[in-house]
């Protein structure tokens, strides 16, 4: 079974304005991705930006173990040989996702449609989580899949070729079971088609057609309809990846509510399926602007200036849910410090990421001296219109690394110190966290 780090705990103070210029690591959804491609395909590509996150680092491994060489260069440049799409090996050992979903949902698209078996094991937070979302249509497709009960892991996937091709209309707004189904349809004869009722993150999309994929998206009356012809080569490619959004979020909400603050966050993937909470911040009055509007890898870019201002609580829009889903731990943090009451309502799948979010952050906040309101699909925060909340607590961060990050900020701006149980999962997606935090308040405290 899989074993995570013995548990760090910190405790944090508020450490006064932030100030300064830091850039984010690269994108989760999309190193990911650019492993898994770049292994498909026939030749060596190049990967810059990739994160080294614990849960990328959990893809490299798996790939590695199906046959895949992927190497690191001395200058950070990530160099893979593909073994063709249809070319993966079975693993000798089980794979070990760690705290990794995507890792797992996407790979077990990928050996769904191989002759292969792999078994997939992950920590205590993984092997909570729902994979029947995945197992049911990839069971459609001809894989076969022993799972523990609940449809969780350790599971055990046979996977089959020629597998068969699906349309499938997704039951929830999941990037993951869309992924998973389109990576099972490139080594899957004729056309596997995905209908997405609610459009989230489409990186997937963006990168298959990259590598050459034949894939068309087309929007009708029940949403976008994404099909894929297998049996294609993947053309190695010279990816960039572009810093993470999900990582910037931190900055975004710490810099708008303690007072003071003027930060830049340079590198900011703003990719319009992954910016629901740069909408929210600005609806909240949120002091944020653009600089240098690029393209990065195929993907809008831009360094994003934060100044703090004074926030006022707002209805969160639910259909942003899918643009800002990793995002609502610290959302909720803003509004601990926005004028009024924040609603939240329509983020059920909060309950089923990392850790329950919505209990999570309902008992860390309020620990911390927040009013909150646990909803079945979000919460209600009462602001401090923009004091410093209490603190003075230890809260549970439950493996999940966007819990300890948003406590995090949420003590830059508490009365009393508070100490997260554990920190160490921060690793897995965001390793250079604490560098940047002491990089923009000059430095731990004493
Ligand atoms: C991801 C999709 C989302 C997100 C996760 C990354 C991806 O999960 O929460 O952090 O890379 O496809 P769901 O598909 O479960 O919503």
């Amino acid at each position: 079974m899989s074993h995570h780090a013995p548990a760090q705990p910190l405790t944090v103070s508020a450490r006064g304005a932030l100030r300064g210029r830091i850039t984010v690591p690269g994108d989760k959804s999309i190193s990911h991705r650019s492993l898994m491609l770049s292994a498909l395909a026939v030749g060596e590509s190049r990967i810059e930006g990739l994160l080294e996150g614990e849960d990328v680092l959990a893809t490299a491994a798996a790939m590695r173990a199906m046959g895949a060489t992927i190497e690191r260069d001395a200058d950070g440049v990530w160099r893979v040989h593909g073994v063709g799409v249809g070319g993966l090996l079975q693993p000798a050992q089980a794979l070990d996702m760690g705290n990794s979903g995507t890792s797992t949902r996407l790979l077990m698209g990928l050996v769904a449609s191989h002759p292969i078996t792999a078994t997939f094991v992950g920590d205590a937070s993984l092997s909570g989580r729902p994979m029947g979302r995945v197992i049911e249509p990839l069971a459609r497709m001809g894989a076969d899949v022993t799972a523990s009960p609940g449809g969780k892991l350790p599971l055990m996937l046979r996977g089959i070729s020629p597998a068969v091709p699906i349309t499938y209309t997704l039951p929830v707004a999941s990037a993951q079971v869309k992924s998973a189904i389109l990576l099972a349809g490139l080594n899957t004869p004729g056309i596997t088609r995905v209908i997405e009722p609610v459009p989230t993150r489409d990186h997937s999309e963006r990168m298959l057609a990259g590598f050459g994929a034949a894939l068309s998206v087309e929007d009708t009356a029940e949403g976008k309809v994404i099909a894929i012809r297998g049996e294609a080569e993947l053309r190695p490619q010279a990816i960039v990846v572009p810093g993470d959004p999900s990582s910037a979020a931190f900055w975004l909400v710490a810099a708008s509510v303690v007072p003071g603050s003027d930060i830049v966050v340079g590198n900011v993937g703003l990719n319009p399926t992954r910016t629901g909470l740069i909408t929210a911040l600005r609806m909240m009055g949120a002091d944020i602007t653009e600089e240098d509007a690029r393209i990065v890898g195929g993907e809008p870019v831009a360094d994003l200036r934060v100044r703090h201002a004074p926030l006022r609580a707002i209805e969160v829009p639910a259909d942003l849910a899918p643009s800002m889903i990793d995002e609502y731990p610290v959302l909720f943090v803003a509004a601990a410090f926005a004028e009024g009451r924040t609603v939240a309502r329509g983020a059920h799948e909060l309950r089923v990421k990392e850790s329950d979010r919505i209990a999570t952050m309902a008992a860390a906040l309020g620990a911390c001296g927040v009013a909150v309101e646990e909803h079945e699909d979000g919460m209600t925060v009462t602001g401090s219109g923009g004091e410093a909340i209490p603190g003075g607590a230890t809260i549970a961060s439950k493996l999940d690394h966007r819990i300890a990050m948003s406590m995090t900020v949420a003590a830059l701006h508490a009365r009393r110190p508070v100490t997260i149980d554990d920190a160490a999962p921060v690793a897995t997606s965001y390793p250079t966290f604490f560098a940047s935090l002491d990089a923009l308040t000059g430095g731990a405290p004493a």
